[in-house]
């Protein structure tokens, strides 16, 4: 396996950093790369056929970076693309579904799993084939929860409005007696807290992120060794202060240089650093 270069996590929006802050905290030594297709966003109110057009657009991007290996930190994008990006590409594309999926089936002690997730991933049935695929007789409770998504990419991730949503989103589940929820959008887990209290403890909660630590390691070599985290490099089809500004209050302990992207032609480009001008000079000439 070769371990030149880094790795690239990509997301819709602030989602993915679920992802990257677990990987940080556990391969400090290792460069990630983080992409975010804000200007897209939400990708749950997309077609299946825009989402992977776009999220192939991100992996040719990582390869001019020199990616070794991407992961989809993104349901809705692992839903719309994960086979045909494998079957394209030469370094190995990871999604999230798959170790959340397995954790969930070790999990569930009386067969009936919850999953939380987008519109598009809800329409794309992946959670229910994913999980009947592994247990076929496992009763899945699938739940779109559009505007916590949209709360989480706003940076609001407690409160009481946080709190009302996360109930409504669960209650639906909870009623059909499900023992495990997979939190099946990426940008769920940063309101665990939220969902911890609400569920309860009887109830056990899979945050694809954390399994995905677990797993990475099978599948890549990963930088050993601890201390200070290397910066992320990441990019923005969005507002990039917007983007800085919520991910510093989502994972202020990631370390992270954000530069702007755009969408031109169906391309994306790299924006070019806006230089300062020196008004003495321009006065001048
Ligand atoms: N975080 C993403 C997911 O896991 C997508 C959210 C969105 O853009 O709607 O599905």
């Amino acid at each position: 396996m070769p371990n030149a270069g880094p790795i690239a996590l990509f997301d819709s929006g602030e989602g993915g950093l679920t992802v990257l802050r677990h990987l940080v905290e556990r391969f400090p030594q290792e460069q990630f790369l983080y992409a975010a297709d804000s200007g897209h966003f939400p990708y749950g109110e997309k077609s299946l056929d825009e989402v992977r057009q776009w999220f192939l657009s991100f992996v040719d991007f990582f390869l001019q970076k020199g990616a070794r290996a991407v992961i989809i930190a993104c349901n809705t994008a692992t839903a719309a693309a994960l086979p045909i990006a494998k079957r394209r590409y030469d370094i190995p594309i990871l999604g999230v579904v798959e170790a959340a999926v397995s954790r969930a089936v070790e999990l569930t002690r009386n067969g009936r799993v919850g999953v939380l997730c987008t519109e598009a991933t809800y329409k794309s049935g992946l959670y229910p084939r994913e999980l009947q695929s592994l247990n076929p007789t496992l009763e899945v409770a699938v739940k779109p929860c559009p505007i916590l998504v949209q709360m989480v990419e706003n940076g609001h991730t407690d409160g009481a409005p946080v709190e009302d949503e996360v109930r409504q989103c669960v209650e639906p589940v909870l009623t059909r007696q499900v023992d495990t929820i997979i939190l099946g959008c990426t940008h769920f887990p940063h309101m665990r807290d939220v969902f911890n209290r609400v569920v309860g403890q009887e109830v056990s909660i899979v945050d694809p992120g954390e399994e995905i630590v677990e797993y990475l390691p099978l599948e890549l070599d990963l930088a050993q060794g601890s201390g200070a985290p290397r910066p992320v490099l990441a990019w923005t089809s969005g507002d990039p202060a917007q983007f800085a500004t919520v991910t510093a209050k989502l994972c202020p302990q990631i370390p992270m240089v954000t530069r702007p992207l755009r969408w031109a032609d169906q391309q994306l480009a790299e924006e070019a650093p806006v230089l300062a001008l020196d008004t003495g000079e321009a006065e001048r000439g």
